[in-house]
């Protein structure tokens, strides 16, 4: 028989969409599923996106595309990275990609020889790991705990530091948590940054927008210019503006950094697809009050959910700053037995019996590297939510 290369045994299904695949095979054997699993805004991609899109097409704008990004999508991008994050980035230090997962893989195997250790700060939305194992990099993990508020110390940091470290990643807010670095947080990283000048620093800001209670968002290069020539901002259409199917990422960085991302991304792509590039320049110079309205119905929908955990004997969540994610501990229900016989020993244990008893969709704390906890997405519809709540509810209370 052929072979599958080595390369993969490192690398996993994600257990999101693991979890979005099983709520979905369960409602199509006609049950009611409350799918609470899923990273993706329930909004509509706005149609001025969609008007543009047809519009470039109708126009002939369906040829190749340049492989680094359009001019007019890259000029748009550095007006949007001035205008929310005062940064000044030229064309030449941008790039365009088919989402930002594609950036990040795309950096990470432009960057990492085998054995180079990437820093993430855990927990941790689970491709990074996967995608570094996959350029033969390591994962070091840095554990955010609760008691700090799922944030990065200085101190923890500065330990996994070593002379191998290639990148540190930065993702808050954080996917799964919600939590976000205030500025005087962040600068506290930078700090130790400075002192490693040998590291890249790549700062996934894909949920840049949803901050909530006027917490003010922060991006590294920003609050430290001096790290500038080694940041790499990333960001995307998916989260912000509800764009997840038209695939569009893209990054700031030093030029060097950049044409290596855009070697690699020319490689295995022709390009980001025209008609998406054409629909992200429209979001991106449009209209930008639609950012603060949703953030708005998200920050009433997380407060909801909060209110209903709190009184949820077993459970304890912490209040995040931002994201559409609830990272609640399970602690208190370990080594108690489900309703239909089921011991619950772990986080993992805790969503699979609540899959198939009460029929909610979330993900386990040990996908994204810290047990016991699990994560739930309130990206979807109030009615969702309290029925969700409602199951989780009784899930925990018919626990023995
Ligand atoms: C932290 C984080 N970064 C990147 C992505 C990927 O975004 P995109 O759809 O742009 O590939 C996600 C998606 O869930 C995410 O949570």
């Amino acid at each position: 028989m052929p072979t599958l290369a080595d390369r993969l045994k490192n690398v996993s299904v994600s257990a999101s969409a693991a979890m979005t695949q099983r709520a979905r095979d369960l409602a199509s054997r006609g049950i009611d599923v409350v799918s609470l699993s899923s990273g993706e805004p329930d909004f509509a991609t706005p149609p001025h996106a969609i008007e543009a899109a047809h519009a470039a097409a109708l126009a002939g704008d369906t040829k190749y595309p340049p492989l680094d990004g359009t001019p007019a999508l890259k000029a748009a991008i550095a007006r949007k990275f001035k205008r929310d994050n005062n940064l000044d980035y030229e064309p030449s230090q941008i790039l365009v990609s088919g989402g930002g997962k594609q950036v990040i893989f795309n950096a990470v195997l432009a960057t990492c020889n085998p054995g180079d250790e990437v820093v993430i700060p855990s927990p941790a939305w689970i491709s990074y790991a996967d995608i570094v194992r996959f350029a033969g990099g390591v994962p070091v993990s840095v554990a955010c705990g609760q008691e700090n508020g799922f944030k990065l110390s200085a101190d923890d940091l500065e330990a996994a530091i070593t002379p191998r470290t290639k990148w540190l990643f930065l993702n808050f807010p954080n996917n799964p948590t919600g939590a976000a670095c205030s500025r005087k947080e962040m600068v506290a990283i930078a700090e130790v940054m400075l002192r490693h000048p040998d590291v890249w620093i790549m700062t996934d800001d894909m949920y840049e927008h949803l901050v909530y209670d006027d917490f003010e968002f922060c991006t590294i290069a920003e609050v430290e210019p001096r790290l500038y020539d080694r940041v790499l901002t990333v960001n995307g259409a998916s989260k912000a503006y509800a764009m997840t199917g038209w695939r569009l990422g893209f990054c700031g960085g030093p030029k060097f950094l950049i044409s290596g991302i855009s070697n690699v991304n020319g490689q295995n792509s022709g390009g980001t697809s025209t008609i998406t590039q054409a629909a992200a320049v429209a979001v991106l110079d449009g209209p930008q009050d639609l950012l603060k309205e949703r953030a708005a119905i998200y920050r009433r929908r997380r407060d909801f959910v909060l209110d209903r955990l709190a009184g949820i004997e077993g459970l304890t969540c912490h209040r995040p700053e931002g994201a559409f994610y609830l990272f609640p501990s399970i602690a208190g229900l370990i080594g108690r037995t489900s309703k239909s016989g089921r011991r619950i020993e772990t986080d993992t244990d805790f969503v699979m019996a609540l899959i198939d008893e009460q029929h909610v969709a979330t993900v386990q704390g040990a996908a994204y590297g810290m047990s016991p906890f699990f994560r739930i997405s309130y990206a979807t519809s109030m009615e969702k939510l309290a029925d969700g709540c409602d199951r989780i509810a009784q899930f925990c209370s018919d626990l023995r």
